[in-house]
């Protein structure tokens, strides 16, 4: 059983200066909560137990995020705050933390290659620590890729796709979907398109920051060569893995399950107006 998932958290963030010049957008608050406490418990609820973080140069406040506070948890019961000490519940999951550093930021590809001394032999969920699946209710789109992948132990990785709008199409790696497998839509990946145009795109399914993955993976993030920019993309090493005849399965998102990438000043102003209405409404799952 699957019980792994690496974080990567170690990206610059530059597309939200000046917010994100001295504070992770990891941390940004959504609601009451940082995007990657959402992630977090996320995770937990798919039985992920041991999560590792792939973190950078100024991250350190997810570090402590996730530490518990025994200062502050004394303060808060002496002065008999019972309200905010509720809020703290998230210390006590039976999680166990792990962090290891991205020292130079060479793309998502690379941050994930850090993990392999740590992953090994080790099969694991990959989960961007900037995108939060669910509104309503925590997505567990998680538990159900981890089942595919374990009925079929031979592939390489299962990743989860969003239908976007043709608009977006250009800022995701796209799907070129093969043959469907079951009643859920889950289908078997020919390929992966970063960025297409919406004429080159073979459908509108955009990755949706979540992955599980064989650790033969590494090998390929071994083999891929960087891009333009020097990045080492994980998208590559997938496509490699394609080539090299292994499978690769799409699990998809439910209708209305909710995605929010906070990557751009306006999809994080839908997530926080998203949330904090539903937030003012009392009308969010408590965690
Ligand atoms: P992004 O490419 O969206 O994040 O990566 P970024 O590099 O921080 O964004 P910009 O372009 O500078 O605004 C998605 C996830 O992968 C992590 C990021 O922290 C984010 O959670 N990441 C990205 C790394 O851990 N290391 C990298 O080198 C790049």
């Amino acid at each position: 059983m699957i019980d792994l998932a690496l974080i990567p958290v170690a990206g610059r963030g530059t597309s939200l200066l000046p917010l994100t010049k001295s504070q992770p957008k990891e941390m940004l608050p959504v609601g009451r909560k940082p995007v990657v406490q959402y992630v977090v418990e996320e995770l937990i609820g798919c039985q992920i137990n041991r999560l590792l973080f792939i973190t950078g140069s100024g991250k350190t406040a997810i570090e402590n995020h996730f530490d518990t506070d025994a200062e502050l948890i004394d303060y808060l019961r002496v002065k008999g705050r019972e309200e905010e000490l509720a809020e703290l519940a998230f210390e006590r999951d039976e999680a166990e933390y792990f962090y290891m550093r991205q020292r130079r930021q060479l793309g998502l590809g690379h941050a994930v290659l850090c993990a392999e001394p740590f992953v090994r032999k080790q099969s694991f969920v990959v989960a961007l620590g900037d995108t939060i699946l669910g509104l309503r209710r925590r997505s567990e789109i998680v538990r159900r890729m981890i089942a595919i992948y374990e009925e079929n132990p031979e592939i390489g990785g299962v990743i989860a796709f969003d239908e976007v709008d043709a608009e977006e199409v250009g800022n995701y790696g796209i799907a070129t979907p093969g043959k469907t497998i079951d009643t859920e839509g889950t289908f078997e990946l020919r390929d992966l398109v970063e960025k297409p145009s919406v004429h080159e795109a073979s459908s509108r399914l955009a990755v949706a920051a979540r992955y599980v993955f064989s650790p033969l993976l590494f090998e390929y993030l071994h083999r891929v060569e960087s891009d333009a920019a020097g990045d080492i993309q994980l998208t590559d090493a997938i496509r490699a893995m394609l080539l090299d005849g292994h499978r690769v399965f799409g699990v998809r998102m439910r209708p209305g399950e909710g995605r929010y990438d906070i990557g751009s000043f306006e999809s994080y102003y839908k997530a926080f107006t998203d949330f904090a209405t539903l937030e003012s409404m009392g009308d969010l799952e408590k965690m």
